[in-house]
């Protein structure tokens, strides 16, 4: 069985030999030969805009790991740059947004240019006929965390300014969010016609805004683009999700992405009972434990689950540039050692 078999019989609820594997920003800084590539470029954007490029940082990972899928080489913020906002990726901070998106007067300045997000869709072409034996996941960023970014400028975990927007001029914050909505819906048809087998709505600051205000001001948007991806495989990723566990699968999503704050078994035996399926759960941090410690953590934690057949066990969120890439081999290699319970389940 190829990765690609064993990621679409994953999806497909088909038999498998083993869970698929693949892990958030496999492909990034930890690694000595993406350095290599990133300092050849003037900015991160031509990185993401130069399909060659991407797809090379693509197959980093692969090369060195026995991983199953790959995920195209981009950033949710791709978005935002193409609906007209300039975003500035420092060496190191994490993103700046120079103009941010307070008012009606900026909202005026939004218009989607979609010739922008054309080169991460040749990029997905590329790595579908490149790429046979793997799966190849598509992404988009949830509306509501575009906006985090865009209202913020440079990102705090107060997010006051998209706070202090949507309880004063809550009307201009809905333009804002259908505006990057629509452009996520148009971005998600177009991967899947270039050839992803799946699309992760990664939803990063969705947490932040509580129970009473996650669905309507996050997970609509989110059921919108699920709508545009029709049939197709979506997973959702929200940061911090468990309080919203129910929202969530009442939009019947095929899969989710959690974190290390949701419980695991418990998460799984609500998803398995409607058929959804899980990603993720680690966190990327026990990767600086020892050789032992890390092994003994993933056995105790696959023990402890009865049916391992919807769970696809991963990192709960990216690879940080401070991780030794040999220890995501130790990762990949205990996983993939271990005696997988992969019998159907009766779901209701
Ligand atoms: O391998 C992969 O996962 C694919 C590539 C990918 C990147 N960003 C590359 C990247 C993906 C899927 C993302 C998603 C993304 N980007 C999210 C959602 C997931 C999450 O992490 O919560 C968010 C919130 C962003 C926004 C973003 N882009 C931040 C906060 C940063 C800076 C912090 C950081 O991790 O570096 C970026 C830049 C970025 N995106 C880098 C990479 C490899 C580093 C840029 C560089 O090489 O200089």
């Amino acid at each position: 069985m190829n990765g690609r078999e064993r990621f679409l019989g994953f999806l497909n609820r088909t038999p498998i030999d083993r869970p698929p594997m693949w892990i958030m920003r496999q492909a990034g800084r930890y690694l000595p030969e993406y350095r290599a590539v990133r300092s050849g470029v003037t900015d991160f954007h031509q990185l993401c805009y130069t399909p060659e490029l991407a797809s090379e940082v693509v197959m980093q990972p692969l090369q060195r790991f026995n991983l199953d899928a790959a995920i195209v080489f981009a950033d949710i913020l791709n978005v935002v740059d193409a609906c007209g906002t300039e975003i500035v990726f420092g060496q190191s901070g994490g993103p700046c947004i120079t103009k941010p998106i307070r008012s009606s007067r900026e909202l005026d300045n939004l218009c989607f240019k979609k010739e922008t997000l054309a080169p991460i869709l040749q990029t997905i072409s590329k790595l579908r006929i490149e790429l046979p034996n793997h799966g190849v996941i598509g992404f988009v960023g949830s509306p509501w965390t575009l906006a985090c970014y865009a209202v913020e400028g440079q990102i705090t975990k107060e997010l006051s300014q998209i706070k202090t927007l949507l309880y004063k001029e809550p009307l201009v914050l809905k333009q804002l969010l259908e505006h990057y909505c629509e452009a996520a819906c148009w971005f998600v048809e177009e991967q899947i016609h270039a050839g992803a087998d799946c699309i992760i709505i990664f939803d990063s600051w969705g947490g932040a805004l509580g129970c009473d205000l996650f669905n309507e001001w996050s997970l609509q948007y989110q059921q919108t683009i699920m709508q545009a991806a029709k049939s197709h495989p979506v997973f959702l990723f929200t940061r911090n999700s468990y309080a919203y566990l129910d929202s969530i699968l009442a939009t019947k999503p095929n899969g989710i992405c959690i974190d290390w704050t949701c419980p695991l078994p418990e998460t799984l035996k609500r998803c398995q009972n409607q058929d959804v399926l899980l990603h993720g759960h680690f966190d990327p941090k026990l990767l600086h434990a020892s050789d032992e410690v890390i092994q003994q953590t993933i056995r105790q934690t696959l023990d402890h689950i009865e049916s391992h057949r919807h769970w696809l066990p991963s990192l709960g969120h990216g690879i940080t540039p401070d991780i030794e890439p040999n220890k995501i081999k130790l990762f990949l290699d205990t996983l993939q050692q271990y005696h997988w319970n992969l019998a159907p389940l009766m779901t209701i």
